[in-house]
């Protein structure tokens, strides 16, 4: 059992622009939601990171009710002071604490989502069904995720931290598991729940400013859990830095436009039966 890393919300939006892209494609899949009495609609974020994403949700429905969850008490303070209240249309947005491992809908929602937040969480299509049960009819669950956990920026942290030096300084913490499941999988576990249901991936080829962008990326993520177990010791992290950051410079070498960093993402969207 590993404790859950620290989170920097700061760090984690200076990418923003790149990170937010994904959820505004997700969006534009996610049909209209079932507001048949009239009423605003109900939705959850859940993973809502500093709730940037969250107003997202208000934009596109400026009634609704949204409440973000999430597991880290610095994004929630975050997201709380930039986002928490009425929205523009008229809505409310508000923020609390919950393990996505162990939520369970407390009311009725028309939209559950979830964005770059349930690769964290292992186990997350067993709750699934209880997702899908808290739904309004017609309501929809949609997600994103990583799907990068292969590609060099992952495999290079999973090496260095298996090298005797870290292994014997972080054990397990430093490895990330992966707990995504492939399109195709997501797609037969929704319609087995009796979901119209739509998976899909899409690589982004994101082009990066600036010297090592890559290790600045992953410093607000996937990094996390090293950095978190590292926290106390100065010397060591700028060290595991300076070795994860050369094998970073090899495998993204800049080119003449900046550093381009493929990202593969997972899609999902499964609307409940009315
Ligand atoms: C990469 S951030 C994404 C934040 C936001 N959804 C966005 O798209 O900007 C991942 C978020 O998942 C949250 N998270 C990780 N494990 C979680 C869990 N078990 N329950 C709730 N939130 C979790 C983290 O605290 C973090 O805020």
């Amino acid at each position: 059992m590993h404790s859950a890393p620290t989170w920097d919300p700061h760090q984690y939006l200076r990418h923003s622009g790149h990170r937010t892209r994904p959820f505004l494609d997700l969006l534009a899949r996610i049909p209209d939601l079932p507001r048949g009495d009239g009423r605003p609609a109900r939705i959850a974020d859940v993973g809502c990171g500093p709730g940037n994403v969250t107003t997202l949700l208000a934009d596109r429905w400026p009634d609704a009710h949204i409440t973000g969850f999430d597991l880290s008490p610095e994004m929630l303070a975050l997201a709380e002071k930039d986002h928490a209240g009425t929205t523009a249309g008229g809505g409310w947005l508000d923020f609390r604490p919950a393990d996505a491992a162990h939520w369970i809908p407390e009311e009725p929602y028309d939209l559950i989502v979830s964005n770059a937040a349930l690769q964290w969480v292992p186990n997350h299509p067993e709750s699934f069904p209880r997702w899908i049960d808290g739904l309004t009819p017609g309501g929809t669950l949609a997600f994103q995720v990583p799907g990068n956990f292969t590609s060099p920026s992952h495999a290079l942290l999973g090496e260095l931290c298996d090298t005797p030096q870290w292994r014997s300084r972080l054990g397990d913490h430093g490895r990330r598991f992966v707990h995504i499941l492939e399109p195709a999988d997501y797609l037969a576990r929704l319609a087995d729940l009796g979901c119209e249901a739509d998976t899909w991936e899409t690589t982004y080829f994101q082009l990066l400013a600036g010297e090592d962008p890559v290790l600045d990326w992953v410093k607000g993520t996937a990094l996390r859990p090293v950095l978190t177990e590292l926290a106390d010791d100065a010397n060591a992290t700028h060290e595991f830095l300076a070795q994860y950051r050369d094998l970073l410079r090899k495998a993204y070498p800049p080119g003449p436009h900046g550093t381009v960093f493929p990202f593969r993402r997972i899609f999902a969207v499964a609307r409940k039966a009315l």
